[in-house]
């Protein structure tokens, strides 16, 4: 038997705790994590593309994607279904495993149009909306997800394919965690190779520097996907905060 065959043995979880330590052993790893005042921070598996001056270029250069007139209209019709049924597809499977639910409040960020607002419409997760930039409504609106329009505490669920947009993606994952609920989940898909998009504005070569941020979470899986460009799913949990016994 050829050795990549005994993979095919592993059980799942195996598989996934294997996939976790090659990804984790890589030797780059982040200890400072960027802050708004450092936007050219750049470090180990997680870096910063330089070049932007201000925050108000960044926000200008991320519209400048967001109103292209052509890719709306793309995104609104030959794109439409067909992206819709592919999230639907995720939406669907991480119901099997209980870390969504038709009750739950979710939320997707940088919805663009809406595509996987829609999707969470259509598995039956009804009490769904997404934030970006520019508000696409009745799905999306308005919303930078630097600094979220909601209060703590309000989702069961998020999800995000947007994640190398982000410019301070410390801040990016302070405001979900702050906008979950306790025991609520966030669903990434990433790219862990440098996705060659003239918008993004940080690469990320590990799962490590994720990690390290959802410092408030716990991981419960990371598996592979194929997902518009993107390869990676990594989903995390929001602790229980453990309230300190005033004694
Ligand atoms: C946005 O697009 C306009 C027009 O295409 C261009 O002049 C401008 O430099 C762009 N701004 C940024 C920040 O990319
Ligand atoms: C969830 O919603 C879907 C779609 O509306 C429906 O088919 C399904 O029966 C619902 N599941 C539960 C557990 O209510
Ligand atoms: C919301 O959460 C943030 C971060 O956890 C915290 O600093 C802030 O005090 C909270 N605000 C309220 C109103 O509880």
């Amino acid at each position: 038997m050829k050795i990549s065959n005994y993979f095919l043995l592993l059980p799942l979880p195996l598989t996934l705790i294997i996939f976790f330590l090659v990804f984790s052993l890589q030797p780059n790893t982040v200890t400072n994590p960027p802050t708004p005042e450092n936007p050219t921070y750049s470090s180990g598996d997680l870096k910063i593309r330089p070049g932007y001056g201000s925050y108000e270029l960044y926000i200008q250069h991320q519209l400048n994607k967001t109103l292209n007139p052509k890719l709306r209209k793309i995104w609104t019709t030959s794109d439409w279904e067909r992206k819709v049924q592919v999230f639907a597809k995720f939406f669907q499977l991480l119901k099997q495993r209980q870390l969504l639910h038709n009750h739950s409040k979710a939320l997707s960020i940088g919805a663009r149009v809406g595509q996987e607002v829609e999707a969470l419409r259509r598995v039956g997760v009804s009490d769904s909306v997404g934030i970006d930039l520019v508000p696409c409504p009745p799905l999306v609106i308005k919303g930078d997800f630097h600094n979220q329009p909601f209060d703590n505490d309000t989702f069961d669920f998020e999800f995000s394919n947007v994640f190398d947009h982000a410019l301070y993606p410390q801040k990016f994952v302070a405001e979900i965690e702050r906008t979950l609920k306790p025991d609520g989940v966030c669903v990434l898909h990433v790219a862990l190779s440098g996705r060659p998009d003239k918008y993004s504005a940080n690469d990320l070569f590990s799962v490590k520097p994720l990690v390290e941020m959802f410092k408030g979470s716990k991981l419960v899986h990371i598996r592979k996907v194929d997902g518009f460009g993107l390869d990676t799913e990594v989903v995390f949990q929001k602790k229980k905060i453990i309230k300190p016994s005033s004694s």
